[in-house]
């Protein structure tokens, strides 16, 4: 996504709403955080398991399969899966933590707007 694409209209969307759109065959999510839009993907960076059907409280995305958490902000891991112990270790192992990839938006003209992938966080 060279530049920036209309993804739906801001009125679309309410404040704590979490809503999966398709853009140029990319799966993003939209999300709405104290009045702020917020544009990730829509698949875990885990296991691929669809973000939306999980939940959002403040700016905390918690996955459904495995209860990963990230920062809709800046992608940031806040917990990789629920699982603990040594099937925690294994499971890091596996595959280990990685953030949630965010995109570039802003509203213009009422329409919700998505651009360039921002820059990985650095922890
Ligand atoms: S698929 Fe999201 S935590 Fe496993």
């Amino acid at each position: 996504m060279s530049n920036y694409v209309d993804v739906m209209r801001a009125d679309d969307i309410a404040e704590g709403e979490m809503r999966e759109i398709e853009v140029e065959d990319h799966a993003l999510l939209v999300t709405r955080v104290e009045g702020a839009v917020y544009i990730t993907d829509a698949r875990c960076p885990h296991l691929h398991a669809h973000l939306a059907k999980g939940t959002l409280e403040g700016t905390v995305l918690t996955c459904p399969w495995h209860g990963s958490q990230f920062d809709v902000r800046d992608g940031r891991v806040l917990r990789w899966t629920e699982f603990e112990g040594v099937v925690k270790t294994v499971a890091q192992m596996a595959r280990h933590p990685r953030p949630l990839r965010v995109y570039e938006s802003h509203v213009e003209d009422g329409m919700i707007r998505v651009g360039e992938e921002k820059a990985p966080i650095r922890e």
